[in-house]
């Protein structure tokens, strides 16, 4: 039992229903093995648990562990190409360095890279968007099991429009995938997601066949990309004359429904819009790789009013890095300045766009995404180095929003001094 006794920021109800930001100054957080069992002013939980372990955590912010729903395992190190569109982006920074991957100790260090550049940024669940080869996926299984970040991640499939190292054929992304599903789906924390590139990459057999996985395999996820860059539609709406649009492709082949995540969608119909809210798929909006590959303004006024589900992705490598608060404050901006109207988005608003929307696309919102009796304690640490402006900030902040506007505004990894999975620290 350990009495986690903080200042404490989460969005249990979402500001986009009407809730606002849950802030308390001085509260206590009981945790019995991973556990919060009770959540009450830290008097009462030190009389109900006087031998328990005391955590001060008030020179700081505690905040829900992150949650990433679109992030690269394979462009780590990729990050940081400016410069180009998409495709460009894709075969002269992205997928040279992929293939190296086929290299299972290449693969191994990568994992390791990746899954310290996860922690490190406070993220505590993700949907990994995975490597071609089936020998890095189980490097990266491996060590997500050992470092106990909740990750679902899956084998990425193409046949078509990628250099020939990266593609595969029905056949063998079926066996190798049901491999992977054996080995890995449910076991600890990790889950599988069938994971075609992009149907640019992936012919409609071979889409189908990701369909016919989901369906004999109850609990998997589906993750893929969509609408993001306007030659990618046109090549992809030239690949399936009969589809009806981008999305169609998917749906066609069974791969839409609540477990699905899908990034970006800068550029939607409406018929697409209207699908995604009936099928309850979730999109990952990924502020910074939209501006990195011009890849133009996510339409949020226009997911919200068709229900659809949106969370934020940091689309490492395409994305600057592995913070979700810059991708929040990038968000913020980009809803700012967009012509056609954007959101006012709100400290709350990305908080919960980066936590709880999070778990709830990856429908682990029973167990984590905000810090409620009854969840398991994933909690990221904010505490700047003192006299830094962000601490300057947050100790001089007018209310909780503004200085979780702040935290937004000026925190990077660097100022998440620790991160808990399930009780478990996995930073500090
Ligand atoms: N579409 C297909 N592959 C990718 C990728 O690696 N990054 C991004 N941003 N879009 C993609
Ligand atoms: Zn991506």
């Amino acid at each position: 039992m350990i009495i986690y006794r903080a200042r404490v920021f989460d969005t249990p109800t979402s500001p986009f229903a009407g809730g606002t930001l849950r802030a308390e100054a001085d509260v206590a957080l009981v945790v019995d093995r991973g556990l919060i069992v009770s959540r009450t002013a830290f008097a009462t939980a030190r009389s109900a648990h006087p031998d328990a372990e005391v955590i001060d955590l008030r020179d700081g912010v505690l905040i829900p562990g992150l949650v990433d729903t679109h992030v690269h395992y394979p462009q780590v190190r990729a990050i940081g190409h400016l410069g180009r569109p998409l495709l460009e982006w894709l075969d002269r920074c992205a997928l040279p360095e992929e293939a190296r991957l086929a290299d299972a100790d290449y693969a191994k260090a990568l994992a390791a890279d990746f899954l310290r550049g996860l922690t490190a940024a406070g993220t505590t669940s993700a949907m990994v968007f995975g490597s071609h080869f089936a020998s890095a996926m189980d490097a990266l299984f491996q060590q997500a099991a050992e470092v106990g970040l909740r990750i679902t991640s899956g084998l990425v499939t193409s046949d078509r429009n990628l250099p020939e190292p990266l593609l595969t054929t029905v056949e063998r992304s079926v066996a190798e995938s049901q491999d992977l599903i054996d080995r890995w789906h449910g076991r600890g924390r990790l889950r599988f997601a069938v994971t075609p590139r992009f149907s640019y990459s992936a012919g409609q057999e071979l889409l189908a066949a990701g369909g016919a996985l989901l369906a004999e395999n109850p609990g998997i996820f589906v993750t893929s990309h969509l609408n993001e860059n306007r030659d990618e539609i046109a090549g992809v709406s030239a690949l399936f004359p009969e589809a009806h649009d981008y999305l169609d492709t998917y749906d066609r082949a069974g791969l839409l429904g609540r477990r699905t995540i899908l990034a970006h969608n800068v550029h939607p119909g409406e018929r697409e819009l209207t699908r995604l809210g009936e099928s309850g798929a979730a999109v990952a909006h990924c502020s910074t790789s939209n501006s990195t590959l011009a890849s133009g303004f996510f339409p949020l006024r226009r997911h919200i009013e068709h229900g659809v589900r949106v969370a934020l992705g940091s689309d490492v490598g395409a994305g600057t890095g592995f913070s979700l608060l810059k991708e929040g404050v990038q968000a913020y901006f980009m809803q700012q300045l967009d012509p056609s109207g954007g959101v006012a988005l709100t400290p709350a608003h990305l908080l919960h766009l980066a936590t709880a929307a999070g778990a709830q696309a990856l429908e682990l919102d029973a167990e984590v995404g905000d810090l409620s009796v009854g969840k398991r304690f994933d909690a990221a640490y904010i505490e700047p180095t003192p006299g830094e402006p962000l601490a300057v900030g947050i100790r001089h902040a007018g209310s909780d929003e503004d200085a979780l506007a702040k935290i937004f505004a000026m925190g990077t990894p660097g100022d998440i001094a620790r991160v808990w999975v399930d009780g478990e620290l996995v930073k500090g």
